[in-house]
């Protein structure tokens, strides 16, 4: 059901790689709460074609961007702002990748190459979007950003290795930055932490689907899923969130403040 609570809102959706894709439904619920959405991904992303498909359904242009490259950012403002025909009101962050994780390499045996390619794509990649907009004086006064993030952050989930260093950086450059852009444009920062979601990135995580599955009997409501993740990037996208920032936003069906379930419980018992 459309609020239209995005109504001549003007936004940037990054991460849309497939259907199942968080990002991938942060468009759709955008397009039906009447925002002007542009869409971006790496340019790597664009040649599977899948994104085409979310583009004619949500009547937006797809705008090819590398998140590690100033170059590419500055150039999707920029279009963004000449497609839309104004400056921007919202950004997605939705951009995860490590390449320990890929090739299933264990925390303590990290390699640091694949670390800090991790560390530029999935957390300076903010800083690096915030910056260029802050620059180009890209996003509107009381503009919102939403950046995506993980409960390994703050606690150790081994599996998600390096990515649990990566995501505390992501959180803390939503602290920093949202500070600066808070003070000269009311510019709002956020991280939503997310559920186990079954999307490219969470599924190539060792173990995810035990997770995914311990994950869900724990939180009294369930996992939270993508599309419930897209209505909550709606509300922080709106005007009803105008002083909601700096934070990192657990939606994850009450996780992170359970300590154990009946659930769990009967699955030791005798
Ligand atoms: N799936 C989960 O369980 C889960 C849980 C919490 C948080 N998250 C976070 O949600 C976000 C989105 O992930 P997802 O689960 O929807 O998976 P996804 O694989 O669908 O999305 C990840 C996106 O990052 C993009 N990307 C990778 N490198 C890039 C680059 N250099 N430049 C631009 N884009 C690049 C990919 O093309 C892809 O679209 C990530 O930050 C992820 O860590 C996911």
């Amino acid at each position: 059901m459309s609020h239209q609570l995005l109504k001549g809102k003007r936004g940037i959706i990054s991460g849309a790689l497939d259907s199942n894709s968080i990002a991938w439904k942060v468009a759709q619920r955008c397009h039906e709460e009447g925002a002007q959405i542009v869409l971006t991904n790496a340019p790597i992303a664009m040649r599977m074609g899948e994104i085409k498909k979310l583009a004619d359904e949500t009547k937006s242009e797809i705008i090819p961007a590398d998140a590690t490259s100033v170059e590419d950012l500055t150039n999707l403002y920029a279009k963004s702002m000449d497609i839309t025909g104004g400056k921007i009101d919202f950004v997605l962050h939705s951009i995860g990748m490590s390449v320990n994780i890929r090739k299933n390499i264990p925390y303590v045996e990290s390699n640091y190459e694949y670390y800090l390619k991790g560390v530029d794509v999935s957390a300076l990649s903010l800083h690096k979007m915030l910056s260029v907009a802050m620059k180009m004086d890209a996003i509107n006064d009381w503009g919102s950003v939403v950046a995506l993030t993980y409960i390994a952050a703050q606690r150790t989930y081994p599996f998600y290795t390096d990515m649990a260093d990566i995501k505390a950086l992501l959180e803390s450059i939503t602290r920093s930055f949202g500070y600066h852009y808070g003070k000269k444009k009311n510019v709002r920062i956020n991280t939503v932490s997310q559920s186990p979601t079954k999307t490219t990135a969470g599924s190539g995580i060792k173990g995810f689907e035990d997770f995914f599955n311990f994950a869900d009997k724990i939180s009294p409501l369930g996992n939270a899923s993508a599309d419930a993740c897209a209505d909550y990037c709606v509300a922080l996208f709106s005007d009803l969130t105008k002083m909601v920032t700096m934070q990192n936003l657990y939606h994850d069906g009450g996780y992170s403040t359970t300590g154990i379930s009946n659930e769990v419980m009967e699955k030791f018992g005798n």
